[in-house]
This record gives C-alpha cells, structure tokens and sequence, in this order.
C-alpha cells in the first residue's frame, strides 16, 4: 500500500498565521503539524508515501524531512498548483500509486488512540473497494456523514445534512483499492470548482464496495483548522505527553518501533538531536529495545 499525505490548500480560517507559512508546518505542541498524519501512516506499515503540498510550500516539508531515508522511509514529493479539491490527490500522486492500493490522510489530521495499530492493520491488509473511519461528534451537520448497516457496509453519505441520519463524521484518513485513480480521474469539479473526495466515496457506495470503521470513544480525532482548535490539539498533546512521559507523533520512535531502523539508528538520531530532552529519549528508548 502507497501513502500520500495532502498537505497543501489555503488555510484561509487560519489567517494571518497562514499568509505566508503552510499550515501544516505550524506546531502542534511540540512537533509540525504533518508529523501526526505521517505518524499514522508509519503506524499502518507504510513506507513509500508522497507528500503533495502547494508550490510555494512543498520546499518546506522536503526540508523538514528530505527522502526519509533516515526513518526507513521512502518520501517524494509532489505539487498541487491550486487548492482544486482532495480528490485531486489521486490525480497527482497516480504515478506514484502505481497499481497499488493508497491510503491518503490530510496533513491537518490528528489522530490518537490506543488500538490504531491494530485497527490499521487489520483493515489496510487487503482492500476491495474503500474503508472510511468515522468519529462520532456532536455536530455532524458540519462535516461528511455516513450511515452504516449491522455488517459495518457504508449505506448513505450525505454532506454536511442539515438532519444527520448517525453522529458518525468521515474523518481525513481514507483508504482505497487502485480504482480510485480511474474514478478520481473521471470526477467532474463540482460547484465550488473542487475534485470532490466525497464524489469519490459515493461512487464506491453506489458499487456496495464502500466500509466505514466506526473509531469509537477510545479515539481522539482533533480539528486543527481554527485558531481555537489548533490550541486545543497543542493542549491535548502537551497534557498527554507531561503526564505519561511518552511522546505522541515522534516519528524516530515509531520507526523504531516498527521495525523501519534499528536500535543502532534509533541511538544516532537520539545522539544527533539538538534537543536535549528528545535526544534522551530517543537513546532510553533505543538500550530498551522496542516493546
Ligand atoms: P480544508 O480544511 O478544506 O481547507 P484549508 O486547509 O485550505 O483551510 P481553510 O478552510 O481554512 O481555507 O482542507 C483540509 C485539508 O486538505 C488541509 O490539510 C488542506 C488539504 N487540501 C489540499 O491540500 N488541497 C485541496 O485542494 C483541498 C481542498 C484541501
């Protein structure tokens, strides 16, 4: 499975902040933003991921994390001159898909939750069709919902409806069998001139090849797109980290722990750090061994 993580778009609700920096280079607490949507996709066992992000930003993120080879990873990058919609993604990165399967998660994502290795594995191991992953909040009339039969089959997508028919959000993380290029590539803009990513999952409902994973309440899934909830995020992932002693999105430790380097590269990172404190940790974790 191929990753790409679509890290471009306006930001316009974050404004000023976001005049002239992406948003998903702004910190999360301690980390850029795009370390918590990478880390999920390290998480699920991915590797080779494309990070698409608008002309003027993509040099940041192949600064911040070059070819990834450091991580085990394999990074490439690509651009998407206009924010025309999420489902472009699939356009873009076709090359890069190849004739694999794709999970795509938006940059602004962040996701935390005992069980996701689990629940990623278990769910990117074979793909026929889509899976989308719900989060049931209290205003689904903001977002994408869907509805789901007994055996967990997508049965109705509606966008931001104004009587939601279930609770249960579509969140940024989506995986797809390799029809998503053809279906993404046949899309007409709609109104607002957007590749829609919810014309995409309809087109897999309306096959019976859609799936949507309910989350569940042991799930955090925070918003970063406002002032008030990117301070929110920051607090959520400060309290964690203050309280348990573990970092949350520490990219090096989840390569570490997945096997992607070993304790021999986790210690150099840890060695190599400028941060005292995440150097530390690194090589703590390294003489540990990975649990
Ligand atoms: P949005 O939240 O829809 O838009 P935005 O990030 O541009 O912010 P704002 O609403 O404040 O203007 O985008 C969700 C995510 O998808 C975000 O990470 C940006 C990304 N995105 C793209 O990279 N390209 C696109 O064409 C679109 C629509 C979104």
């Amino acid at each position: 499975m191929k990753g790409i993580v679509l890290a471009g778009g306006s930001g316009t609700r974050l404004h000023p902040v976001t005049s002239v920096v992406s948003k998903q280079i702004l910190p999360v607490y301690n980390k850029p933003m795009i370390y918590y949507p990478l880390s999920v996709l390290m998480i699920a066992g991915i590797r080779e991921i494309q990070i698409i992000s608008t002309p003027q930003h993509v040099g940041l993120f192949q600064a911040l994390l070059g070819d990834g080879s450091r991580l085990g990873l394999d990074l490439t990058y690509a651009v998407q001159p206009a924010p025309r919609g999420i489902a472009e993604a699939f356009v873009i990165g076709a090359d890069h898909i190849g004739d694999d399967t794709c999970a795509l998660i938006l940059g602004d994502n962040v996701f935390h939750g005992s069980g996701l290795y689990g629940l990623l594995r278990e769910h990117t191991a074979h793909v026929d069709g889509c899976v989308l992953f719900g989060y049931s909040v209290k205003d689904p009339e903001r977002y994408g919902v869907g509805e789901v039969d007994a055996s967990g089959r997508l049965v109705a997508l509606e966008e931001k409806p104004s009587a939601p028919r279930s609770n249960l959000a579509i969140t940024g993380l989506y995986l797809y069998d390799n029809d998503v290029i053809d279906i993404a590539k046949n899309l007409r803009p709609s109104a607002r001139g957007e590749l829609e990513i919810t014309d995409v999952n309809r087109h897999y409902l309306a096959q019976g090849k859609a799936r949507l994973v309910d989350l569940g309440r042991g799930f955090a899934w925070l918003d970063t797109g406002t002032h008030d909830a990117l301070l929110q995020a920051s607090q959520y992932v400060q309290a964690l980290e203050q309280r348990q002693g573990v970092w949350i999105a520490c990219l090096e430790e989840i390569a570490f722990r997945m096997g992607f380097i070993d304790a021999e590269a986790c210690h150099r990172l840890g060695r190599e750090s400028t941060h005292a404190g995440y150097g530390t940790y690194l090589m703590e974790l390294a003489s540990q061994g990975a649990r």
